[in-house]
């Protein structure tokens, strides 16, 4: 778990700013829930044989009624309780965003970590290929406005239920076939998980999980057209793609669609943005049945992303500092700040006292480009004395609405 520091704020700042903003150009709300919920929810929703409910949720009993609580893994179930508990479907279908801490209790390493940071998208009550199509094309625009690209996305869709029985008993079939070859992860996997064997990054297990059989042979013809619209979209849309028969995800609500963007950039921790279709969540959970679709992006991921892109991101430097010495220059100088403010300029006032030079060379660290300078003279005569830090040029004696007008003028 780790402390996001000033000098990383703005690389914060920027992601969150530049992804929410894409999420308002499609039409998607802003939707908070609590980072704790019971624990039953997460089990009944992401599965009872994931890695995450098997070993990676933070549980604790509630000491006052012994209920066991857990915090949030993950945002889908946690917003689907949300949606169900406040009818929000009853006004139709929704567009929802949320972002946020989540917590898992795996091995931290790079780009892994046991509190971490979601976007995350659920679009519910939509059933036709055009949502998933739309949360995936949203995505690539997402990207680009970040100024990343190398992320390259791949899709497959894992049909329905009873398609996913057929696919399941013939690769345990496969599997048995072969028990001497399977690490024992993939043993253990065999008998509560086996679609999870697909997922195995064991070098040694490549070439059986290379020549099992594929899911996409058992598919019902619905999910099969289905997942070619889906793909068509984003021919048109212009969203290049590559089908990976093996990607089966983590958790056990998808069904057809499911889709991961992933980097070669940051080693084993390559997936930066996944989700799919979970069509059968909403009535697992209690409500009327509804289709449902979304992703999640990895804040920590694409951060990590971004440097190695060398993305310039811009950082919040103030407009101005002010420094000023004298008493009726210190009385002065919150009118004059807050004036400027007014203006819409960013302020940073000089506090502790110094003198001007000592105050100087704090205005000139804190990066603004100019330093408002203000003596009991410039009190006197209600102006300011603007002084340019980044280039030598003179220093002029202005009022307020002329100083916040130069600087305005000056900004990159
Ligand atoms: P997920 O694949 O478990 O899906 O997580 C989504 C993303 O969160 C991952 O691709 C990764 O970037 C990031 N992530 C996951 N675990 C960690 C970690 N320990 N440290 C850093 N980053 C991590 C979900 O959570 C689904 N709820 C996504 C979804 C929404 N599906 C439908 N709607």
């Amino acid at each position: 778990m780790n402390d996001v520091l000033p000098e990383a704020g703005d690389a914060w700042d920027f992601l969150e700013g530049t992804v929410l903003r894409c999420l308002r150009q499609y039409g998607y709300r802003p939707i908070r829930m609590p980072l704790v919920e019971r624990t039953d929810l997460f089990v009944r929703s992401i599965g009872e044989v994931t890695d995450i409910v098997e070993k990676e949720m933070y549980t604790f009993t509630d000491r006052l009624n012994g209920d066991s609580l857990t915090l949030r893994p993950e945002g889908t179930a946690s917003c689907v309780r949300a949606v169900l508990e406040h009818n929000l479907l009853y006004a139709g279908p929704q567009r929802l965003y949320y972002l946020g801490p989540m917590f898992r209790h795996e091995r931290p390493q790079k780009g892994r970590y046991r509190q971490f940071h979601q976007i995350g998208v659920e679009a519910l009550g939509f059933t036709g290929p055009d949502i998933d199509a739309e949360v995936i094309v949203m995505c690539a625009r997402m990207w680009r406005a970040l100024g990343i690209s190398d992320v390259a996305l791949q899709i497959n869709t894992l049909g329905d239920p009873d398609a996913r029985a057929r696919y399941r008993a013939r690769l345990v079939a496969y599997l048995q076939r072969n028990l001497e070859a399977l690490d024992e992860d993939s043993r253990r996997r065999l008998t509560t998980n086996p679609l999870r064997v697909l997922d195995s990054k064991n070098p040694a297990m490549q070439p059986l999980i290379e020549a099992a059989p594929k899911l996409i042979d058992d598919l019902d013809e619905p999910s099969l057209q289905h997942f070619e619209q889906v793909q068509g979209a984003l021919r048109g849309a212009n969203v290049s793609f590559e089908i990976n028969p093996r990607l089966v995800r983590g958790l056990d609500y998808y069904n057809r669609t499911v889709f991961e963007w992933v980097t070669t950039k940051l080693g084993a921790q390559a997936t930066v943005c996944a989700g799919g279709r979970y069509d059968g969540l909403v009535a697992q959970l209690g409500g009327k049945p509804a289709p449902a679709c979304g992703f999640a992006l990895g804040v920590e991921r694409l951060l990590a992303l971004l440097e190695t892109e060398q993305t310039p991101v811009p950082s919040r430097v103030p407009d101005v500092y002010l420094v000023h010495q004298g008493e009726e220059a210190a009385a002065f100088a919150w009118i004059a700040a807050e004036q400027l403010r007014e203006q819409e300029l960013d302020v940073v006032m000089h506090c502790g006292g110094g003198s001007f030079k000592s105050q100087l060379r704090k205005a000139d660290t804190s990066g603004a480009r100019f330093a408002v300078v203000i003596g009991d003279d410039e009190a006197r005569e209600k102006k300011v004395s603007l002084k340019p830090l980044r280039e030598a040029a003179a220093q002029v004696l202005l009022d307020l609405r002329e100083a916040a007008a130069l600087v305005k003028r000056a900004r990159p």
